[in-house]
């Protein structure tokens, strides 16, 4: 028998830790943009598409698969066939890497919070970012120092999630997540009123939202939404496979999936009026144009708003208080989940104890973080995000669509869950994930490797260059290498999944 991993107490508890793992660092600071440059409020419709036509789907796919299987992702393929195991640990590799800097901007939040009290980074938030904060060198191979200070910060946070985790499904995860989740909602809903009634706010709004239809004949912009959906509900990283396979044997899957996708693009949506009104405000009292103060991720956060709370009337301690302590939650239960599918992973394949496999993921992920605590830290983010995330997670989507869809049988997936959900999929759900899915990705990771080759990325020196490539393929060869390891118990994959 394999370890008994635990089990969600709840279907509550279940849908807050699935949307604790979608609702992550890019709902805050990447959906409003991407939604801004990508035809404002026209961006909608293929947003919603894609919602509709990928992420649901894909949901319904991911839960159903590990709902059916009980078992982490190397468990579930495994089961399915021992020649697929390899993806499911593709999957869980990629989020690692994932991991390892995720944590460090989670901890730059928790530095944020630190320095909200008398705003420390005074009135030149970037050089303080960049400068004192980062202490960025002059290019990738110029090391320089670790930052003491978001060291610490690193250390907590994995420290964090080696405490949740530890603690099991049912006291770690979900209780967690109960408790994180509508935490979150209250925070970001205060960020939100405070910005959308600030003066100005409205100029942000109205340019997050003004519709370019013309911009709907642009292919990137479908493929930007298919991104944004993908990369928001954590598809192809096996989280939403082991969270599935916590829930007890007779669960809801079709509209567990529902809600938390719906749940997931509502939250984005909420946040985006907030961001852009805070934009709207900085336009509005610099007298600078909104095209110029309009920014995203990192900027947006250690930069942007730290200028627009500089300025704000009133609050702006508590403000600032409220916003990163939000966006460290936010990091928080996305990350748990990522380290959980790992966790579940080693339990499964090594018959680990919890707290050893626990312990094992958070002490290498807390070595692997090390390097992007250094002052070439952003460098090292910016690039390894790239080839980890560029093609690792879609190509994962296509093969998932292959084993689960091809191999395993949609037709057979879905007769064995309509029964047991509150409402069914019909025939067009085989095809969607059969062909359109696959050929949908497929057609974004051509068109992403021929910008790749036609440019490659950032600008950096091709040592950097192929030192990314070199870790994407590592990636799947250390997937190919355990999948093909034997299982300390082979019964594991024998036991009957009905
Ligand atoms: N969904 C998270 C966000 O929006 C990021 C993310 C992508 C993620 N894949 C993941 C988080 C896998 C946890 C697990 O920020």
């Amino acid at each position: 028998m394999g370890k008994n991993k635990g089990e969600f107490g709840s279907r509550f508890g279940f849908i807050m830790a699935a949307i604790g793992s979608a609702v992550g660092l890019g709902n805050i600071w990447r959906f409003s943009y991407v939604a801004y440059e990508n035809g404002g409020g026209a961006f909608l419709i293929p947003y919603f598409v894609a919602l509709l036509v990928i992420g649901i789907p894909l949901l319904i796919l991911e839960i159903g698969f590990g709902l059916r299987q009980r078992g982490s992702a190397a468990l579930s393929y495994a089961r399915l066939n021992r020649k697929w195991e390899w993806l499911g640990w593709w999957a869980p590799i990629v989020s690692f890497v994932l991991m390892t800097y995720y944590t460090v901007i989670i901890g730059w939040t928790l530095n944020y919070v630190v320095y909200s009290f008398g705003q420390s980074w005074g009135s030149d938030p970037d050089a303080f970012f960049y400068g004192k904060h980062l202490g960025l060198t002059s290019g990738i191979w110029d090391i320089g120092n670790i930052q003491l200070g978001v060291l610490i910060a690193v250390f907590l946070v994995w420290a964090i999630n080696f405490i949740i985790i530890y603690k099991g499904v049912q006291s770690g995860v979900e209780k967690a997540s109960k408790i994180f989740m509508p935490l979150l909602f209250v925070l970001m809903a205060l960020v939100t009123l405070r910005g959308i009634t600030l003066p100005g706010a409205m100029i942000g709004v109205n340019k997050f939202l003004t519709p370019d239809f013309s911009k709907l004949a642009d292919a990137r912009v479908w493929l930007a939404a298919f991104g944004q959906i993908f990369f928001s509900l954590s598809l192809g990283f096996g989280v939403m496979i082991t969270y599935a396979s916590y829930l007890p044997k007779k669960s809801d899957v079709v509209n567990n999936a529902f809600i938390t996708g719906l749940g997931n693009s509502a939250f984005s949506f909420m946040v985006g009026l907030g961001v852009f009104g805070v934009l709207g405000y900085m336009a509005h009292s610099t007298g600078l144009p909104i095209e110029n103060v309009v920014t995203q991720s990192i900027g947006l956060a250690f930069v942007a708003f730290p200028q627009a709370i500089n300025l704000m009337p009133g609050f702006n301690t508590l403000f600032s208080l409220i916003f990163f302590g939000a966006l460290a939650i936010a990091g928080l239960s996305s990350s748990i989940s990522l380290v959980e599918a790992v966790v579940s992973n080693m339990m499964d394949k090594f018959n680990m104890e919890r707290n050893k496999a626990v312990f094992v993921v958070c002490g290498i992920g807390f070595l692997g973080s090390l390097i992007f605590t250094t002052g070439a830290g952003l460098y090292f983010l910016d690039l390894i995000d790239h080839f980890n995330m560029q093609f690792g997670a879609a190509l994962v989507g296509i093969l998932e669509c292959a084993a689960i869809a091809w191999v395993f049988k949609a037709s057979k997936l879905r007769q064995w869950m309509n029964p047991i959900s509150d409402f069914g999929v019909g025939r067009w759900w085989d095809s969607i994930v059969r062909y359109v899915i696959p050929f949908l990705l497929g057609y974004s990771v051509l068109s992403s490797a021929i910008t790749e080759l036609a440019e490659p990325y950032g600008g950096y020196p091709l040592s950097a260059q192929i030192m990314g490539w070199l870790i994407a393929v590592m990636l799947i060869l250390i997937g190919k290498a355990i999948g093909s390891m034997n299982w300390s118990d082979q019964q594991l994959l024998c036991q009957e999944v009905e």
